[in-house]
């Protein structure tokens, strides 16, 4: 008896695996499948915005300038996709490559719009990036089969934007400025949840006795304070892909 009800719950998962299929099936189910894949994708083009209109001008660098431009093409490709299986399905979102960023209701956070500086951009990628990366877990786990399709290689690249974040973020704090930076950014976004992230913890590096290398003199280093970047466990598998 007991074998039996375990055969019953071993049935494959319900898949719709082409958009007739999809036609198919009850109407608030199709609107369901809809609006995520428009908000989706509204919400990619938003973040290549965030890209090329926010970020880009936050940076005198030109490598992270260039880099503004590589991410804001994979945030394009990731409309494209989500573009494509709407169609196929009937939904033309082609009006959504002219709007304006203020004009997207779905993903076009303050978070993002009010971003003031290059600390509060790593902060951005590191965290908002890493939320949108939650939400296309979900997404791969989508009954039609075109959306789970869509998510691994969009995630493989999202993993990678959080990543470039999270590098600028550490590089930030290792100096005392940038640090300072970091903290303010983060006090700003204070709401945002750290606890699986990261932790900045200061240190005290006690005085010590050195040498002056060019003299061999004796100095004394006085006590300074430092920062310590600790990655939590959970991010270093995010970024290295395990
Ligand atoms: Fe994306
Ligand atoms: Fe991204």
């Amino acid at each position: 008896m007991l074998q039996e009800s375990i055969a019953v719950k071993d049935v494959s998962p319900f898949h719709i695996s082409t958009p007739s299929e999809l036609l198919e099936t009850p109407k608030e189910y199709q609107d369901l499948v809809k609006r995520q894949l428009t908000a989706h994708a509204e919400g990619e083009l938003s973040g290549a915005d965030d890209y090329v209109k926010l970020f880009y001008f936050l940076t005198n660098d030109p490598y992270e300038k260039a880099v503004c431009c590589e991410l804001a093409k994979d945030e394009l490709d990731h409309y494209q996709r989500a573009a494509d299986i709407l169609l196929d399905i009937g939904i033309d979102t082609s009006f959504m490559l002219s709007q304006n960023l203020n004009d997207r209701a779905f993903y076009a956070t303050e978070a993002v719009k009010s971003c003031r500086n290059w600390a509060e951009r790593a902060l951005i990628s590191t965290l908002v990036e890493d939320a949108v990366i939650d939400v296309l877990e979900e997404m791969a786990q989508s009954s039609y089969r075109p959306i789970a399709d869509m998510c691994p290689h969009v995630l493989k690249d999202e993993k990678l934007h959080v990543g470039h974040g999270f590098r600028i973020t550490r590089s930030m704090c290792k100096t005392k400025n940038g640090f300072k930076q970091i903290q303010e950014a983060l006090i700003r976004n204070e709401r945002v949840e750290l606890r699986d992230i990261f932790t900045l913890e200061p240190k005290i590096q006690k005085a010590r006795i050195s040498r002056n290398p060019r003299t061999n003199e004796k100095v004394i280093v006085p006590e300074k304070k430092t920062v310590q970047f600790k990655m939590s466990k959970k991010w270093f598998i995010n970024i290295n892909n395990e």
